[in-house]
């Protein structure tokens, strides 16, 4: 993965900002404008803030395009203690938690992360990660979750949580997570639909393979 990370500094921080990473959520636009502000150039100004108020807005960047470094001593971004996948409707898979995302084979880690947002639709040219192509093709999926017989809506999510893209298949997770849509699961291990095409969104039901979904198509891997 090749990532173009402009970075953004004042005195008390500095932030990086992955520009492939970002879909345009704007929740740091919403949140801190007088920093955040794409009508500007440079279009991130950290002076317009304290390195507190910055900091708490790339808490919530939910593509982890943003991260920060304090100067100031201040505390610095936590490991989330726990690991969620949220499905967006319509959108990505929100996963937030102590993240290994792995080459296809499952052997290498070649990024370690505590935000990210997957595509879940097939087409981003920046596969694994979201790249707002499923807004294009319009995609849609209520993000509509069902228990199958012996999965439990209690449980633990801690731990590291592996994120695997096989080579032109779904996500492999390994590792306790959460996973929340319409109901909520918690699983060991889970494979998740990344061809769009799954019936059983938001798991894999082996349609990619019926559909031929080609995983380098566009991607950043
Ligand atoms: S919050 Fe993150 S994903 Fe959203 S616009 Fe800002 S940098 Fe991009
Ligand atoms: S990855 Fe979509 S059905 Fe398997």
């Amino acid at each position: 993965m090749t990532e173009k990370i402009k970075t953004y500094e004042s005195d008390d921080i500095v932030v990086s900002y992955s520009v492939i990473r970002c879909i345009h959520a704007e929740e740091c636009i919403r949140r801190l404008p007088r920093v955040f502000n794409p009508k500007q150039r440079p279009w991130i100004v950290p002076q317009n803030a304290s390195a507190e108020e910055i900091a708490d807005t790339i808490l919530n960047c939910p593509s982890g395009a943003l991260h920060f470094e304090r100067k100031d001593g201040g505390v610095r971004e936590a490991v989330p203690e726990q690991n969620t996948v949220t499905i967006d409707p319509d959108g990505p898979l929100y996963v937030r938690g102590d993240l290994e995302i792995t080459t296809p084979d499952g052997e290498t880690v070649v990024m370690k992360e505590t935000r990210v947002a997957l595509c879940r639709c097939g087409v981003s040219k920046n596969k694994p990660f979201c790249d707002n192509s499923h807004q294009e093709i319009h995609f849609t999926d209520p993000a509509r979750v069902t228990l199958k017989e012996g999965w439990t809506s209690e449980g633990e999510n801690t731990g590291t949580l592996r994120i695997t893209p096989t080579e032109n298949g779904p996500f492999l997770l390994r590792g306790k997570v959460k996973i929340q849509g319409s109901q909520v699961v918690f699983r060991e291990k889970a494979w998740l639909c990344r061809c769009g095409g799954s019936q059983n969104k938001p798991f894999c039901d082996g349609t990619h393979a019926k559909i031929g979904f080609q995983s380098t198509a566009g991607s950043s891997t």
